[in-house]
């Protein structure tokens, strides 16, 4: 089934996004681990976040979910138990890295595997070091490519300078520390999202983060134990990062995304976005949960385009498609550099942008490491392949708001990966489905 989504007029109203993706992910599995039972409110119902709760109930793990209300009973940090099959963790890299981190020093037996999109992209950046730590841990292409096959092993504990900004990775360490309970300390590109370390602190783990001569380092003691801890999910940046743009492309739109997360390590959109000249404005910041959330609120507005700082590229890696798609309706050029990590994403994400815009009639140059895009008028009116990439739907989705004819993506059911109801919050807005 294909689907279309146009905008006959301007978009208008307050929503509220799904919970962020990331945070429901850790807020499932930290209390799997934990001591003691909790609540979490505001979970993303989405199918990435359903595979963590499936894998976890096949490892004895009793969760009771119902829409974004989650209920964990914890097992304790040596409670899991075998798993009966092999782990399906579906389209979710966050889930399979995870788990890879939690399963190696377990005393048993795992298998870890998911989807075409999955089972294709690159798992050496947690295989490498967690063999480093002493895991018994294999898969497909010496390693490389899942099915991963994980026998239990005693971990040793260990220092790990990272040489990828990743919070997969990140937390698959810091989740072997944990679980292996070996002292672990990382250094390199750790300025990745920090939810794991936030989080795992809430939970009563020691997680140090220090600032040494401008070279940062998480450490994380052995022997700790996690206490279950409610959860209040924050909106998703990645989410709402589509209704925002939305009404800043579509003439005479105004939007607001209540109880958005405005983590500083997650926001690096919002900042391209005011350097274009978007008119956007955050009111009633406040802390949730360790988090700050705030409302957000985006209006027409006149694009120019600019040359995004890779540096910034880890605190917007997901929102480089909706980026680029806002790029089309911007004067001038918006080059994106050092963002090769998209390439390796649910899809290649920089060869989809291209190939999907540039069927949309925009000008796009594509490089090893990034891409260009020229703004100007968008004809669209085509139907672009998505890859079973849900943001690379809603991206041309949206592009489609505000391009001559609308734009027709091929796998609209994808986009329940991490946004369900995202069509009929359009249509709220104002947007036409079709
Ligand atoms: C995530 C980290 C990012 C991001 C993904 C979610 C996480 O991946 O793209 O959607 O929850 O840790 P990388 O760690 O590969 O950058």
């Amino acid at each position: 089934m294909q689907q279309k989504l146009s905008a006959a007029r301007r978009l208008r109203g307050t929503i509220q996004v799904p919970g962020d993706k990331s945070i429901s992910h850790r807020a499932v599995l930290f209390n799997a681990l934990a001591e003691g039972n909790a609540e979490i409110t505001g979970f993303l119902p989405g199918a990435d976040c359903l595979s963590s709760i499936a894998c976890l109930r096949q490892m004895g793990v009793v969760i009771e979910q119902s829409g974004d209300a989650v209920r964990v009973y914890g097992r304790g940090l040596r409670g899991l138990r075998e798993p009966a099959d092999v782990l399906d963790c579906g389209n979710s890299g966050t889930t399979l890295r995870l788990l890879a981190g939690l399963l190696a020093g377990q005393p048993f037996l795992s298998v870890l595997s998911g989807d075409a999109s999955l089972r294709s992209r690159p798992q050496r950046r947690i295989v490498g070091p967690l063999r480093a730590l002493g895991a018994q841990i294999d898969g497909r292409s010496n390693g490389d490519l899942a099915p991963l096959v994980i026998r239990g092993a005693t971990l040793h504990g260990g220092a790990y300078e990272l040489p990828i900004a990743s919070a997969q990775v990140k937390s698959a360490l810091l989740l072997a520390g944990l679980t292996g309970d070996a002292p672990m300390r990382l250094t390199g590109k750790i300025a990745s999202r920090d939810h794991t370390e936030r989080m795992l602190r809430a939970f009563g783990a020691q997680v140090d983060v220090t600032d040494d001569g401008g070279q940062r380092r998480v450490s994380l003691p052995g022997g700790q134990q996690l206490r279950g801890a409610q959860v209040q999910v924050p909106g998703d940046p990645s989410s709402a990062a589509f209704p925002l743009v939305a009404a800043l492309v579509v003439p005479g739109s105004e939007v607001t995304v209540q109880g958005m997360l405005l983590n500083p390590l997650r926001i690096g959109l919002l900042d391209t976005l005011g350097d274009m000249g978007a008119d956007l404005s955050v009111t009633n910041v406040r802390e949730e949960g360790g988090e700050t959330v705030a409302d957000v609120t985006a209006r027409h507005s006149a694009l120019t385009g600019v040359d995004v700082p890779p540096e910034r590229a880890p605190s917007m890696i997901d929102e480089y498609p909706i980026l680029a798609a806002t790029a089309a309706f911007a004067d001038g050029r918006t080059v994106m550099r050092g963002v090769a990590e998209m390439r390796v994403k649910e899809s290649d994400r920089i060869r989809l942008m291209v190939d999907g815009l540039r069927a949309c009639g925009v000008a796009v140059e594509e490089e090893p490491e990034g891409f260009v895009v020229t703004g100007g008028p968008v004809p669209g009116g085509t139907t672009v392949r998505t890859a079973h990439d849900h943001r690379i739907a809603m991206s041309h989705l949206v592009l489609g708001l505000a391009s001559v004819a609308p734009v027709t993506v091929d796998e609209p059911d994808m986009i329940a990966t991490s946004f369900p109801g995202f069509l009929a919050m359009m249509q709220g807005l104002g947007g036409q489905v079709g």
